[in-house]
């Protein structure tokens, strides 16, 4: 699930190489090259880029034009031969492909029966042979053939096609796949998102859907599949090459975990002003008025960012007071949901790229509901479909497994929450002072909160052989307990899930015994001696409690095997205090039994297949 390619006068192996290094957190299970020094070479391996290096180490790798690919596996399974680039039957042509084409079968019967071979179980090979066929039959050159393939093609792509007898030209298309262009002096770059790209340049171009790139050295032409020029437009980067690297943390995820005062700082960043009790959201102030009709609001997402989502619910109702439901995007879009124009519709996204989720927001849009988007990557798709939006600013997160991307999320919900009950009305400036004051403190209580840091290693180490974990908390602390733990069971392989505490006694209840850790979130708010009654339930039948308290707890004390305290703070905001000694369990666990917790097996980081 990650392109690159480079088209100049250096040596592309190393600039597509790195580049694949970078893309690695987009999550793959095999990886390619292909160059071209005079005739095609094709290198690829099921595995780690590791792997593909080592298995080239010995080969002179020469060209100025490559292209490198890591997959994750759609059709046919992780494989040597599965893996891209796939050369087309002739050998002359090349691909990489993100995305899957739908109609690649009906394609491959009609090619079978033109006598082509297949050496893989992909729709890739399809795609390349297809266009090597349109070029046969009509004579066409690459260019058009390709364009014309491509609109036969039915599905989502982001492809780089290379030619041997063409060593000046690089094709790049996407629909529905993210593709950027960087461009430099004399060469040029590609890739799925700008991570390859930095430290070569700033100036990219975001390519459109339906666009396909002609790149040569010294030329870029970009044109609408209909075959009508588009005028490029040149974009600066705003990333910096040490936002990509682990500046001295052993994992990704843990330099994310640490970041998060930073990145909900930059989050509220000219967006509060707690003293006058204020917020001010550019992104969707157009919409202001709207949101004074509005009479339901639908959140969709999937993953980690539905369960900010769900963290919203709470926000929003108790605040804006506007019905909220939270839907997985993946279920909304196959339901015939009953949405109208006084709806308004939220798309959480970290990627901003997400199959499902973009095709929930393209769905409620003809139906005729505003959509806001609530985005990490900026440029992304998700942002370029939605009415409006709010960026989360938390910086490229690279571990697969969401962290600081998640409180960021969250940041921008309760912003959201705020900025509409100030339109609406229902809430006042002096109550707005208030908590805008309390959550202006929140990256400092984060700080402390992150100090607990040995004693969860700790707590780790007593656990991190279980094989079962629960994790148990009411209100809008019931969201985090499922993200609490999604993250363990991400990263660490551990089965483990979340429920309301009060849902525990109707099944979870059964599987407790002296084997089986349970978390809770048990702060001190309204529902505190609910979560203590919930507690004992556990206690009672040999269960081992791991409680998240607020500091200062000595009820709670004297009851869990370990509390971990977090400093008090307002109870809109307990979510984003609450989830951090949960991602730092998960990452020692992790860690501890020796799991790949920036790539855990299997999962992806942006999940551009529905
Ligand atoms: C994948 C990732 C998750 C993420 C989810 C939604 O499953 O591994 O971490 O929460 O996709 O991704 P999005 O980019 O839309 O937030």
């Amino acid at each position: 699930c990650g392109i690159v390619g480079y088209i100049g006068y250096r040596d592309a192996y190393p600039i597509v190489i790195k580049g694949l290094h970078r893309l690695e957190y987009r999550g793959y299970d095999s990886a390619g090259v292909a160059l071209l020094d005079k005739e095609l070479k094709v290198y690829k391996k099921a595995g780690k880029v590791n792997d593909l290096e080592n298995f080239v180490k010995d080969i002179p790798l020469k060209g100025t034009l490559g292209m490198g690919h890591t997959r994750w596996a759609t059709h046919g399974a992780p494989s040597d031969r599965n893996s891209h680039p796939h050369p087309s039957n002739s050998r002359k042509l090349t691909i990489i492909h993100n995305g899957i084409i739908e109609n690649y079968a009906t394609i491959k019967e009609a090619l079978l029966t033109k006598g082509y071979k297949f050496k893989s179980d992909t729709d890739t090979e399809v795609l390349i042979n297809l266009i090597e066929d349109i070029q046969k039959e009509t004579g066409l050159d690459l260019q058009e053939a390709a364009r014309l393939a491509l609109n036969k093609v039915i599905g989502a792509y982001a492809i780089v096609i290379m030619c041997s007898t063409e060593p000046d030209l690089m094709i790049a298309a996407r629909k529905g796949s993210p593709m950027v262009i960087g461009v430099g002096k004399g060469e040029y770059f590609v890739a799925s998102d700008a991570t390859p790209i930095v430290e070569y340049t700033k100036n990219v171009i975001y390519l459109n859907d339906n666009e396909i790139a002609y790149i040569r050295r010294d030329d870029l032409l970009i044109k609408n599949i209909d075959n009508t020029i588009q005028t490029p437009y040149i974009q600066e980067l705003d990333l910096q090459l040490e936002m990509l690297e682990k500046g001295g943390y052993d994992h990704f995820m843990m330099k994310e975990i640490y970041e998060q005062p930073r990145s909900i700082r930059d989050c509220m960043r000219g967006r509060i002003y707690p003293e006058r009790g204020i917020v001010q959201l550019g992104g969707i102030k157009e919409y202001t008025e709207k949101l004074k009709n509005i009479d339901r609001i639908i959140i969709v997402a999937c993953g980690t960012s539905w369960h900010a989502g769900l963290v919203g619910e709470y926000l929003i109702e108790e605040y804006a007071r506007v019905p909220v439901e939270v839907e997985y995007a993946s279920e909304f879009r196959y339901r015939n949901p009953i949405i109208s124009e006084k709806d308004l519709v939220i798309a959480i996204s970290q990627s901003g790229e997400t199959a499902d989720t973009m095709a929930a927001i393209e769905l409620a849009k003809e139906k005729g509901a505003t959509i806001f988007g609530i985005c990490n990557v900026v440029g992304a798709s998700i942002p370029r479909i939605t009415h409006a939006g709010v960026y989360t600013h938390a910086g490229p997160e690279i571990g697969v497994a969401s962290t600081k991307a998640f409180t960021a999320q969250v940041t921008a919900l309760t912003l959201m929450a705020f900025y509409i009950a100030q339109q609406r009305g229902t809430i006042t400036q002096g109550k707005l002072i208030e908590y805008l004051t309390e959550l202006n403190e929140i990256p400092d209580l984060i700080e402390k909160a992150l100090q607990a840091n040995d004693q969860i290693k700790e707590i780790a180490a007593t656990y991190k052989d279980s094989n079962n974990c629960l994790f148990l908390g009411r209100g809008s602390s019931f969201p985090v307990a499922l993200e609490g733990a999604l993250k363990l069971k991400e990263i660490s392989y551990i089965h483990a899930e979340g429920y309301p505490a009060a849902e525990m006694k109707h099944g979870p209840i059964a599987l407790i015994d002296a084997e089986m850790p349970v978390v809770f979130i048990a702060t001190k708010n309204s529902s505190h001696e609910k979560v203590v009654s919930n507690i004992q339930e556990v206690k009672a039948r040999g269960g081992k409690v791991i409680a998240i308290v607020t500091e200062g707890d000595t009820i709670i004390k004297g009851m869990a095997e370990h509390v971990i305290e977090i400093p008090q703070t307002g109870e809109a905001f307990v979510p984003l205090l609450a989830t951090i000694p949960l991602q730092l369990l998960s990452y020692h666990i992790a860690v501890m039994r020796g799991c790949n917790v920036d790539q855990p097996r299997n999962l992806a980081k942006s999940v551009t297949v529905e």
